[in-house]
């Protein structure tokens, strides 16, 4: 059963209760000083969706978590600099209510003239959104005619704010980034044209055995790299020094190689150091690390291979950095892997990078606009490929096509 989408619902005159995913890192300046948005991309992804209830003549009322506050009002967490920067890059106000419920918020909306916009407090200021209370759920559904859904990142949640909420509305849409999400992240689960590449890296295996179990259903190859390598090479019997490696799992890491040997493709040198600090100098080493030496990044051979793999693909997917990235003497796996990708796309891939850190590099080297689909997701996205039903989008309205 397909979802009900925006694009098919009268909006005109209609209060339009949406859900984004506005959690965007936050810049402080002087202590009387409001911060300032860091990295305002999760914003710009989200306004397709909010011009269109604008343009339409909807009210739109807008609601988002911010970090995770536990329940209680932090004021650093209040989504009132949200508000600011949302305005700029929409062109309009955005009035800012101090309140997701109650009198405040009731206020507000009513108040609010067909094409306004309107911002919400932080939906985790109270206990009942992660508990996805019921009577939270209520007060959000009786806010408006409409609820729509367009926090891909969130989507893997079941908040009152997400899923509470949607099962409650009569008229619960899709919005124009999940639309785009789904569709993308969709195409790399159904008949991916092949060579279809993984990227996987990050700190953990255990974060990601799901999905490298799916991944390893569809791709030719998969590529490893980040801290998690290093539980597969001692899983083959190399050195790894002092590096990073969860030994719980590996077991689990033997099982995969043991199942896929041929298609993983693991690190064959690395650039260490002796502790993990970028000022105290880097070394290459090959693939069995040094006793007082610990691996930091994928090494020059390594990168080689990675970017020999990755100009293979037709479909690629990354998720995770190859090193320690924001450190300079361990950035350039990472970055390698960022470039080659932008010119596999360039070449006519099919290319999704997710993940905070992997996004942060692409957006950080310049690359962004050179790759297929730059998720919004991190988690959400994680789960997705994993082939989990994501009760954000579950929720939601149901239509026959
Ligand atoms: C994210 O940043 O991945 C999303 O906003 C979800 O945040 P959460 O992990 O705190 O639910």
């Amino acid at each position: 059963m397909a979802k009900l989408q925006i694009e098919a619902v009268e909006l005109q005159n209609r209060s339009v209760l949406v859900r984004l995913d506005l959690n965007a890192p936050l810049k402080r300046g002087s202590v009387d000083e409001e911060p300032g948005v860091a990295d305002d991309s999760r914003l710009r992804a989200a306004l397709p969706t909010v011009k269109r209830i604008s343009n339409a003549g909807g009210i739109a009322i807008l609601m988002s978590h911010l970090g995770r506050p536990g329940g209680t009002i932090k004021n650093e967490l209040s989504l009132r600099p949200i508000a600011r920067k949302l305005s700029e890059l929409l062109g309009q106000p955005v009035t800012f209510v101090p309140a997701l419920v109650g009198e405040t918020a009731r206020q507000a909306v009513s108040d609010a003239a067909p094409g306004d916009v309107i911002l919400l407090e932080n939906t985790r200021f109270y206990p009942g959104e992660t508990t996805n209370d019921s009577e939270l759920a209520d007060q959000l559904a009786e806010l408006a005619d409409i609820f729509v859904n367009d926090a891909f990142g969130t989507a893997h949640r079941a908040h009152a704010s997400t899923e509470g909420v949607a099962r409650r509305m009569q008229t619960s849409a899709m919005g124009m980034l999940m639309d785009k999400e789904v569709n993308n992240l969709s195409r790399l689960l159904s008949a991916p044209e092949k060579p279809f590449i993984g990227i996987l890296g990050g700190a953990k295996v255990s974060d990601k055995i799901a999905l490298i179990e799916q991944l390893l259903l569809r791709v030719d190859f998969l590529l490893i790299g980040g801290a998690m390598a290093y539980t597969f090479l001692k899983a083959q019997g190399h050195e790894i020094g002092n590096s990073m490696v969860e030994t719980d799992f590996l077991d689990m890491a033997e099982n995969l190689l043991a199942a896929a040997a041929d298609r993983l493709i693991l690190p064959v040198d690395h650039v260490t150091s002796t502790s993990f600090n970028n000022d105290v100098g880097s070394n290459v080493s090959d693939v069995d690390i040094k006793p007082g030496e610990m691996g930091l990044d994928i090494g020059p051979e390594t990168r080689k291979i990675f970017r020999e793999h990755i100009f293979q693909a037709h479909t690629l997917v990354w998720n995770g950095p190859m090193g320690v990235f924001e450190m300079s003497n361990f950035s350039a796996g990472t970055l390698a892997v960022a470039s080659a990708i932008a010119e596999v796309t360039d070449n006519g891939a099919f290319t999704v990078v997710g993940g905070g850190d992997s996004v942060a590099a692409v957006r950080g080297a310049g690359l962004a606009d050179r790759i297929s689909h730059v998720s919004t997701g991190g988690g959400a996205m994680l789960e997705f490929l994993e082939g989990k039903i994501l009760p954000g989008i579950d929720a939601l309205s149901d239509v026959n096509v």
